[in-house]
Formats: structure tokens, C-alpha cells, sequence
């Protein structure tokens, strides 16, 4: 087969990474993908939101299968466009979509379909916004209508920032269209955990979780991020919890996606945050993670490809999926300065120095090469993913690893999974 991967991401170097193991992979390519990707993938540097020019491509080089990394590309209906010109896609379209694209659209589905997310109002002016929030006590969860690159959703630990934020959506615009209308929501206190299924007309098949790190400091401390590292399995989800989320969520959600008659082909990111009263919905997502997706398909010891193709066409029921019980974490190796200011184009000079071996991946985020160099290309610049038998060595060499690359405009977190050791 040949196989078109659209993103730019480590999520989408690992995706292509697993596609190449597959015996039916012929041909992989990637738009616009990046220095990394371009070891596993042939890479066009172009824009994917083009959809003219994607499937051009897809004709010329007799693509069989399209995968759509990130979410912005699912907003503008990439999916739908290349669906009507028969070209079988990984990623839902428009409609389905919304599930991620509008958090209102998801708040009420969730409610209407009785499935465990937190309470919440819907504003559109900030008047009644503020009375909202006077009436109630800190925390509070404020979200953006749309689509905001990650950085959507506000916790204000006070009244005063609360009205701050309310003024920068309303007031100064800051977010545009997706912030018109935003979504107050009741503050959950519990551990996140990130869910995912694939689904399409014919069926589903559980995929798994991993456990994400957002905040950007150690002790989950300082600004959310995309993330900064992932790792799974972990003895905090016990089979109980796992039977209770399949139960009380995931079941219930792809039962209501069909009732409601959402025709959905790709994959389900149920963000979960697992209170002492049972896991709640956050999110749906609907893509992979990432940093999860680096994290879950190190330990798949499936062919992706075949499930991916399977989940376009509506045959995924006839899969099966094998997850290996080695540990897997990814640790993300950012930007000084992200996820505010930072600078791009700064060598890395021992990238090339480490290779990857069986169990070790450096996944790239944001690099570019030049004069057989590697330099930082954007916010999270490499995913370094280790998996292991043994939880204690998963995690030593992948920070073995950041300390041979030892990048001196480089941040990441050195608690990645310590969780699991405590
Ligand atoms: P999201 O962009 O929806 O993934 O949200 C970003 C982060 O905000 C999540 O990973 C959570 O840590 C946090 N968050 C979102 N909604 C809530 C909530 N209702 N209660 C507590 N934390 C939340
Ligand atoms: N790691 C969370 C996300 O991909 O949205």
C-alpha cells in the first residue's frame, strides 16, 4: 500500500515509524512532516491545509490511505474532501469532529447522553459571565468555544485572574472566533488519564492508555503544555478502574455516537480525569496524543497499518489488538522558553550521536537539518521513548538518552512516571 501522513509532529514520526513495520507498507509518505520523519517517510514540505494540492498528490503517487495527524486539519474538513473523491481516510470528518473542534458541542452530547463529564454553563456575553463566577467559589474551569492550538482552557485559582481571562476572550479578542462563546465548568479533582478507541461504522477496538504530563514543571507545576511526557502501563489504573471507564464511558459514548447516527472513522481521545466519584469526561479528542501516541504505539505489537486502513473502511470490527505488558515512556525534550517565547534554529549538536535502537525512539517534534546538523525547529523539539520490561530501566534510558543529547537550550521534566514509583 501507499500510505499519505498528514502532520508535522513526533506523534506523526511515530505513527509513520509504525506504518514502515507493517509488510503491507510499499510507499510512506508524510506532508510536510520534518527532518526526523524524513528517516522513515519521503517528505514534501508543503501545506497540508491545501486540499487541492493533498489530493494531486494522492493521484499522482497512487496513495491508498490517508492519516490525519492533527486536529486543525480535521476542522477544515480534509477528511470529507478526500473521502468524496474516494480516497479512503484515517480521521473523521466535520461533523464527527466537533466533538473535539466545539466544546459546547461536546458539553451537550455528554449531557444529553448521560455520560459522567463535570457541570457546566455556556456564556456568550461577559456580564452574565462574571455574575456566574461571583456566585461561586475558585477553582475555575473556563473554556473556549473552538479550536485555540492547546491553550483554550484557563484554571483561575481566583476571582480577579477569573475576570481577567473573561475580559482577554470578550474584550480583547483574543481568541477570535473560537472564543464567541465559552464554557464555565465545574473544577474536578482527581488524576488525568488518557483513553483511546478506534471506531468506525462497523465497530470499535480499545487501543489503551497512557498517562500524560501538561504542566510544564516538575510536581505538575507551572503552565500547561501540549505535554511533556507520557508513560503507561501504571499500577495507579487498576482493572477495576479500567472495567468502570469502559462501562461508564466509552461503551456509552460510542453507543450514543450511533444512536445519534455520527458517522465517525479514526480515533476516540477520551480525556479522563478519574475522581473519587468515578472517571469523568474532560474532552474528547479525536486524534491521537500527543505525547500518548509515542508512548501507546512503542508497545503495540500489532500492525498499525492494517488497523488504521481497517478503521477507513469500516471493518475494524474484524481487528484485534496486541499491547505489549513492557512499560513505555516518552519524555519531551522542549525549547527553553516554551510554551510562551522561545528561539528556533539552535543546533543541537549530539542529536546525531544517538541512534535509535530496539526499544529507544527519538521521535521528532520540531527539527530541521541543514548541513547534515540538527537545529530546533518550534516548542517541543524531540519525544525520546523508551520501553522496557522493567518499569526502573524504561525510564533510565530515556533519560540516559536526554543526557548524551545534553542540549543546552533544552528543558524537560525529570519526574516523568516517578508517580508510578512512589
Ligand atoms: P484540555 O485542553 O481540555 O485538555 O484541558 C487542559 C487541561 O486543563 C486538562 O489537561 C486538565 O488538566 C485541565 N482541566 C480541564 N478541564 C478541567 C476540569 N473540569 N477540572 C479540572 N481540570 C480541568
Ligand atoms: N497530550 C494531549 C493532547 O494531545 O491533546
Amino acid at each position: 500500500m501507499n500510505i499519505l501522513v498528514l502532520g508535522s509532529g513526533a506523534r506523526e514520526h511515530a505513527i509513520c515509524w509504525a506504518i514502515k513495520k507493517s509488510p503491507k507498507c510499499k510507499n510512506i509518505f508524510c506532508i510536510p512532516g520534518n527532518s526526523g520523519i524524513s528517516k522513515v517517510a519521503k517528505c514534501f514540505d508543503f501545506n497540508p491545509q491545501e486540499k487541492k494540492a493533498i489530493y494531486k498528490f494522492c493521484k499522482k503517487n497512487k496513495i491508498d490511505l490517508v492519516v490525519v495527524g492533527p486536529e486543525n486539519l480535521l476542522e477544515i474538513g480534509i477528511s470529507d474532501y478526500l473521502k468524496k473523491k474516494f480516497i479512503p481516510v484515517f480521521g473523521p470528518e466535520k461533523k464527527a469532529s466537533r466533538l473535539e473542534t466545539s466544546k459546547l458541542y461536546a458539553k451537550k452530547f455528554l449531557k444529553r447522553n448521560n455520560i459522567p463529564t463535570g457541570d457546566y454553563s455556556e456564556f456568550s456575553k461577559i456580564k452574565e459571565s462574571i455574575k456566574y463566577i461571583s456566585d461561586r467559589k475558585p477553582p475555575y474551569v473556563i473554556k473556549v468555544d473552538g479550536l485555540a492550538s492547546g491553550k483554550g482552557v484557563m484554571i483561575c485559582e481566583d476571582i480577579d485572574s477569573a475576570k481577567n481571562v473573561l475580559e482577554d476572550i470578550f474584550l480583547k479578542k483574543k481568541f477570535g472566533e473560537a472564543g464567541k462563546k465559552i464554557v464555565i465548568e465545574e473544577f474536578l479533582e482527581g488524576f488525568e488519564m488518557s483513553f483511546f478507541t478506534f471506531l468506525d461504522c462497523s465497530g470499535s477496538l480499545d487501543l489503551g492508555y497512557a498517562l500524560d504530563h501538561k504542566k510544564l514543571f516538575n510536581d505538575d507545576r507551572g503552565p500547561n503544555t501540549g505535554g511533556m511526557g507520557a508513560f503507561a502501563p501504571s499500577k495507579i489504573v487498576s482493572k477495576e478502574l479500567l472495567k468502570k471507564i469502559k462501562h461508564q464511558i466509552i461503551l456509552p459514548t460510542i453507543n450514543s455516537i450511533k444512536k445519534e447516527k455520527i458517522v465517525y472513522r479514526g480515533i476516540i481521545f477520551f480525556g479522563l480525569i478519574i475522581t473519587k466519584n468515578g472517571p469523568k469526561v474532560i474532552e474528547y479528542n479525536a486524534r491521537f496524543g500527543d505525547p500518548e501516541c509515542q508512548t501507546l504505539l512503542q508497545r503495540l505489537d500489532s500492525d498499525l497499518l492494517e488497523i488504521l486502513n481497517a478503521t477507513a473502511n469500516d471493518k475494524v470490527k474484524n481487528c484485534r489488538i496486541k499491547l505489549s505488558q513492557d512499560y513505555s515512556i516518552c519524555v519531551v525534550l522542549s525549547s527553553k522558553g516554551y510554551p510562551g517565547k522561545f528561539g528556533i534554529n539552535k543546533l543541537i549538536p549530539n542529536l546525531e550521536k544517538v541512534k535509535d535502537t530496539k526499544n529507544i525512539n527519538i521521535f521528532h517534534a520540531a527539527t530541521i537539518k541543514k548541513n547534515e546538523k540538527y537545529f530546533s525547529n518550534g516548542g517541543r523539539v524531540l519525544s525520546i521513548t523508551s520501553r522496557h520490561k522493567n518499569y526502573k530501566k524504561a525510564r533510565e534510558n530515556a533519560y540516559n538518552y536526554l543526557k548524551k543529547i545534553n542540549w543546552k537550550y533544552g528543558h524537560y521534566r525529570d519526574d516523568i512516571g516517578e508517580k508510578n514509583i512512589k
